[in-house]
């Protein structure tokens, strides 16, 4: 049996994530394959209530308190993502370390200091970075809702963003309709579902 892949979606509000998330999801097990969604922050968790409560500002916290409850919610997650992928599912991820770096960061907080708490996660195998100008995810609803819904962090949030980005980085252009985007994203996550079968057959042969 092979491991499961870790494919992440990240990026900005209103980019579309959690709808390519939830398309791709149902593509995959469409396709006959074992997938799972997860999704950062989780809401459900006692750390997450408290980061909701945060979010919708119904309770104040401090910026490095708020940066490590939401690494806490990933590390909290750590042992039954791992579980999943050695039974071989892959997890389609919506946001992950990259947002909580690239929020706090925008925010003011050190680059560094940042991204120390999140060292040790599970790394995602495929980064799909959904890309959209701040002018355009304004014009989209919901904008301004939530503590972060804001034109000016917005901004810096995409710049930090693109400031992490590496090599490896599949950037996907969210001006696009949901279909393109998601014919892409499917594409990407198949060729990284095939890649990670060989990878496991030359593992076995080893
Ligand atoms: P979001 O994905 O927008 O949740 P929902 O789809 O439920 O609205 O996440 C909520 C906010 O949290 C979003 O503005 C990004 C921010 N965030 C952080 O600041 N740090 C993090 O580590 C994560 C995962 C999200
Ligand atoms: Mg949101």
């Amino acid at each position: 049996m092979t491991r499961g892949r870790f494919i992440l979606l990240e990026g900005c509000d209103r980019a579309g994530k959690s709808t390519q998330c939830a398309m791709l999801v149902a593509a995959l097990k469409e396709k006959g394959h074992s997938v799972e969604l997860c999704k950062f922050p989780d809401r459900t968790t006692t750390i997450g209530q408290m980061i909701h409560a945060y979010l919708t500002n119904a309770k104040e916290l401090d910026d490095r308190a708020i940066h490590l409850l939401f690494s806490a919610n990933r590390w909290e997650a750590m042992r039954s993502m791992k579980r999943k992928l050695e039974a071989g599912t892959h997890l389609i991820v919506d946001r992950y370390a990259y947002s909580g770096v690239a929020f706090s960061t925008a925010k003011g907080l050190d680059l560094t200091w940042c991204k120390n708490p999140d060292k040790g996660l599970v790394r995602p195998d495929l980064t799909l970075f959904l890309d959209l100008p701040t002018s355009e995810a304004e014009k989209r609803g919901g904008f301004g809702e939530e503590r972060y819904e804001k034109r000016e962090l917005q901004e810096r949030v995409r710049e930090v963003f693109l400031r992490l980005k590496d090599k490896e980085w599949v950037m996907i252009d969210a001006r696009e309709t949901v279909q393109s985007m998601h014919h892409k994203i499917l594409k990407e996550a198949e060729e990284q579902i095939r890649v990670g079968e060989q990878d496991g057959r030359f593992a076995e042969e080893d």
